[in-house]
């Protein structure tokens, strides 16, 4: 894995000198983030060695670099999910990459369904936990120590301090948010209503299929990590009514009329954090 890294690295360095600090993934419906970003050089995944190329509609596969403002940042357009039959080696493989090139802070995003009956489709969560259902750990396996500890300590994977200034962010921009615990399950079915009721009774607020695995090796490799979720439907959970038909469709048109605040609220962000 690590000459791997090395590779990719050495590869996309070669076409750009990246200073970058920030790296961003933009998840389901939120490609449109990349609109924010004065692009200098898209790398194309199927272009870049040993990048595993993305496979859903509505998850472009490019690595921009560019920059928001004055701030360079590094995006990742389309990632790569369990369902789509990866490993989580290659899932968390960018991210790897984005520690090795320099990036110490991640921003992830994502679209969810809702569990917690306080949210409305359209809500952006602050995502403060996590509870993992994947099937697989992406820190399965020999551990590289020059990557991170092999038992990783879990307390705080999403960064208080990142949380603290997203909310003040929001504040100030007069951004509706929730704070929340995301499920992370592999997919590609949507919860069943008894899902949705074991999740609530877990201590989940809203599920979905991705970030977990990422926010994981970020965390592990020592990077600070802040993720954003959409609510994009909303889960049945008090035996009362039926959830309305959920389809893929949807949840790309809930995440896209959400876009613009997610934008706004991760533009302002990258502006004010201190990446030291
Ligand atoms: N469940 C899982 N993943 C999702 C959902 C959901 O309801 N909505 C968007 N991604």
């Amino acid at each position: 894995m690590l000459k791997n890294i090395t590779n990719t690295v050495d590869y996309i360095n070669s076409k750009f000198n990246i200073q970058a600090k920030i790296g961003i993934v933009l998840g389901s419906g939120l490609n449109g983030l990349a609109k924010d970003i004065t692009v200098q050089k898209t790398l194309l995944y199927k272009d870049i060695p040993n990048f595993p190329v993305s496979t859903v509609k509505g998850h472009e596969g490019k690595f921009l670099i560019g920059n928001i403002h004055q701030v360079e940042v590094v995006a990742m357009q389309g990632r790569f999910h369990y369902y789509e039959g990866y490993d989580m080696k290659e899932i968390t493989f960018p991210v790897r990459v984005m520690k090795a090139l320099g990036i110490n802070t991640l921003i992830l995003s994502n679209a969810s369904g809702g569990i917690n009956p306080n949210y409305t489709v359209g809500d952006i969560v602050f995502i403060t936990d996590h509870i993992n259902f994947f099937p697989e750990h992406p820190l399965r396996g020999k551990n590289e120590q020059s990557l991170g500890d092999r038992f990783p300590d879990m307390n705080e994977v999403y960064s208080n301090e990142l949380i603290a200034l997203a909310e003040q962010i929001a504040l100030e921009n007069n951004i509706k948010y929730q704070k929340g615990v995301y499920v992370g399950t592999q997919g590609p079915t949507f919860e069943t209503p008894a899902e949705y009721r074991m999740f609530h009774k877990l201590g989940g607020d809203c599920v979905g299929m991705s970030t977990v695995p990422e926010a994981i090796v970020a965390h592990h490799s020592g990077m600070r990590c802040v993720a954003f979720s959409v609510i994009t439907d909303l889960g049945e959970i008090n035996g009362c009514g039926t959830i309305e038909k959920v389809s893929h469709e949807k949840v790309l048109k809930a995440a896209n009329e959400t876009e613009p605040k997610l934008c706004q609220l991760i533009k302002e962000l990258v502006l004010h954090i201190n990446t030291k």
